[in-house]
């Protein structure tokens, strides 16, 4: 695997080793020493032109416990304020040799665009409305550890389909891993086309008792430039997963961050059926195995034009190795 741009380009096969690497880097993260020399002379850019707070903290969590050297960039008081385009901002930090860039940007496609400018392998950490493919991984891995198999899993994912990246990554892991999706909101609120992805589509929550997992997704206020629906009250009377709607032994999935009163009554974020806090450990493992994936196998550094002075740290063991 070169870059990881999209759930698309991954087989249930790339998916299952991932997530069966991250299974294996949990083990790290449960060390007094969080730490393994896989990635030690690698450096990871993390190029961030929208807010986040898990994906982010989670790539560097990720970088740093693999050792690799990060560096951490926010549109946000750089010069992208004075006009900088993405392609000179990205040719420009590229002379700092990163081996792996980790992208977030409102535009779709922009992780695509990257990838050919520039040597480094390209992680989209979300791009526009496109897809979020780390998120879906970790999500695949959340339901792994809670369901034993997805497979025959019947998965509802609820709310604002159509500005959403994680619903597209999401239903394309999901049913590549065995799972019958529905996606479900009002109807100016899923993409006309969507079942086109091999889902169902339903626009009322009537048949949601018959779901093994509730998947809600956050309005994305900020990414409407019309009046989606009447107002939040309406959609909340509507289509708002609480305790009336939750059904026992359902699981409940939010990639966050929550609008609580809107998608989501207060009381289920807080049910033990939610596993929202799960999902936010298992980003640090997944994007491990994500980094260890595109980088460990890489012969050397990107841009390197001396051979490495040490042997190369990828090629030491890495779960049961000593902490580095
Ligand atoms: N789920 C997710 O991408 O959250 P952040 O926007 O906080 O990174």
């Amino acid at each position: 695997m070169r870059h990881l741009l999209s759930i698309e380009d991954l087989s249930r096969e790339d998916i299952e080793r991932i997530v069966a690497q991250a299974e294996r880097f949990a083990e790290v993260s449960d060390r007094e020493i969080k730490k393994v020399p896989a990635l030690r002379g690698r450096m990871v850019l993390n190029l961030f032109y929208e807010a986040s707070t898990r994906t982010r903290s989670s790539f560097e969590l990720a970088a740093k416990r693999l050792s690799a050297d990060v560096v951490n960039f926010a549109a946000s008081g750089s010069s992208v304020e004075k006009g900088e385009s993405l392609k000179d901002t990205v040719l420009t930090l590229s002379a700092h040799r990163p081996d792996a860039i980790v992208l977030r940007t409102p535009w779709a496609g922009a992780s695509e665009l990257v990838s050919r400018w520039c040597a480094a392998a390209i992680v989209n950490a979300g791009d526009g409305k496109h897809e979020h493919p780390t998120q879906a991984l970790l999500d695949v891995y959340t339901l792994r550890q809670r369901l034993g198999r997805i497979d025959g899993a019947r998965i509802w994912i609820v709310g604002d389909v159509a500005h959403s990246r994680v619903a597209r990554s999401n239903v394309l892991a999901f049913q590549r891993m065995g799972a019958a999706v529905t996606v479900a909101g009002p109807p100016t609120l899923i993409p006309r086309g969507v079942h086109e992805l091999g889902c169902e589509v339903r626009y009322t929550l009537d048949e949601l008792h018959g779901a093994d997992v509730v998947y809600a997704l956050r309005m994305q206020r900020e990414r409407m430039s019309e009046q989606w629906v009447p107002s939040l009250r309406e959609y909340a009377a509507w289509y708002q997963i609480n305790a009336r709607r939750l059904a026992p032994g359902q699981l409940l999935m939010h990639p966050g961050p929550v609008n609580r009163g809107v998608e989501l009554s207060g009381e289920v974020v807080d049910s033990p059926q939610a596993v929202i806090t799960a999902q936010v450990e298992a980003g640090v493992v997944v994007r491990m195995a994500v980094l260890y994936e595109l980088l460990a196998g890489a012969r050397e550094p990107a841009g390197a034009a001396q051979p490495p002075l040490e042997p190369s740290a990828a090629a030491q063991p890495l779960v049961g190795s000593r902490p580095a």
